[in-house]
């Protein structure tokens, strides 16, 4: 007897296959404790929300700090743990049948796979070509398909680190008829948004994270930016009080010290400028420029025994070869200075000794 849903049977459990070493450059997480930084007026904060009551006023406040720092009406907005849930919120409100399905570009975010196969959504992959780049005329023939729900594009991506052409996204959003998701996680590094038209194009739909540019990984805060109608039916399949009072305290307080995070990204994009200089020199290396907090690139066919070598030193990086488009590439987060060092002090011996 199987109790699930008949599609989940032959599926695998999800499995994080990221190596947990002392210095941490696989998840594209930040390396500033955000605690440290907030933690004497986030305590004082917390004296005003009770956590035994479901509702406080600090969500109004959040609301309206967070529509001041995106510059949209607090209704085109709506939050919850994290990007990832977001996406799996959205997913869920657009499948409308078993022949639904998305359609995205590939290599990108690893998990678009992962939470629209687990509400039942299908999707299909354009694969970027060897530029980083695609074809707008086949991604549309892809969503040209009444069972296709959404098109969905990484800006900047995910693990290339490219921006998409602009006008090639505008041709997407005006011509595929079909809701079109913008993942804009790594925002604060490109600089580059669509938050302002979301107006001009009602089905525009961003999607944005706290986890890499405020330093909150593990404390689980994303949101989505709309049009008004959009947040409404998307809110239609989310559960009431999922995002906890304590988290909104804690993203309001970093919200009012925003300053500070915003710069650590801006030392973040002069450390990536210095790594890729420095990896660009290194015979055998072949690093892609990036608008996001971290890097890929390969070394050839040394890329998977450098991968390993780092490991050994207790430094983590993540394998992206899995697409053909990435073969024999890795992808390095950028940290602070002492691990930044760590890293190319290492690739730079694992290279000279090869
Ligand atoms: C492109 C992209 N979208 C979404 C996410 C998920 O972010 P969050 O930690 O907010 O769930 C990530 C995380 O790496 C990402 O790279």
């Amino acid at each position: 007897m199987y109790y699930f849903r008949n599609d989940l049977k032959n599926k695998k459990v999800v499995n994080i296959d990221v190596p947990n070493k002392k210095i941490k450059m696989g998840l594209n997480e930040s390396s500033l404790d955000p605690f440290e930084v907030v933690k004497d007026e986030f305590l004082e904060k917390m004296k005003n929300v009770q956590l035994n009551r479901y509702f406080n006023n600090i969500t109004k406040t959040l609301i309206a700090q967070l529509s001041e720092y995106t510059k949209v009406k607090p209704e085109c907005l709506t939050f919850g743990n994290g990007a990832d849930e977001m996406l799996y919120y959205l997913f869920n409100s657009v499948r409308n049948d078993n022949n639904s399905f998305a359609v995205s570009l590939a290599p990108s975010y690893f998990d678009y796979k992962r939470y629209s196969e687990a509400v039942g959504l299908g999707i299909k992959f354009l694969s970027l070509n060897s530029d980083f780049d695609f074809s707008v005329e086949e991604y549309l023939e892809l969503c040209d398909d009444e069972n296709c729900k959404l098109c969905i594009l990484c800006n900047p991506n995910n693990p290339t680190g490219n921006l998409l052409d602009e006008s090639k996204i505008i041709e997407i959003l005006e011509r595929s008829k079909r809701l079109v998701l913008i993942d804009e996680t790594y925002f604060e590094f490109s600089g580059k948004t669509f938050a302002d038209r979301i107006y001009e194009y009602p089905n525009l739909v961003i999607v944005r994270s706290f986890s890499k540019s405020f330093s909150v990984a593990g404390l689980r805060f994303g949101y989505i930016i709309s049009h008004p109608e959009n947040i409404r039916e998307l809110e239609k399949v989310m559960t009431i009080f999922h995002l906890n009072l304590m988290t909104q305290t804690m993203i309001s307080t970093m919200l009012e010290k925003k300053k500070i995070f915003l710069e650590h990204n801006r030392k973040i994009i002069e450390n990536k400028k210095d790594i890729f200089k420095q990896l660009s020199t290194i015979e055998e290396i072949h690093v892609h420029p990036s608008a996001t907090n971290f890097l890929s690139f390969s070394a050839g066919d040394k890329t998977e025994d450098l991968f390993n070598f780092l490991i050994q030193n207790d430094i983590a990086i993540r394998a992206v070869w899995h697409h053909p488009v990435l073969a024999n590439h890795v992808r390095v987060t950028i940290s602070n200075a002492e691990h930044n060092s760590a890293f190319i002090k290492n690739v730079k011996r694992f290279m000279e000794e090869r």
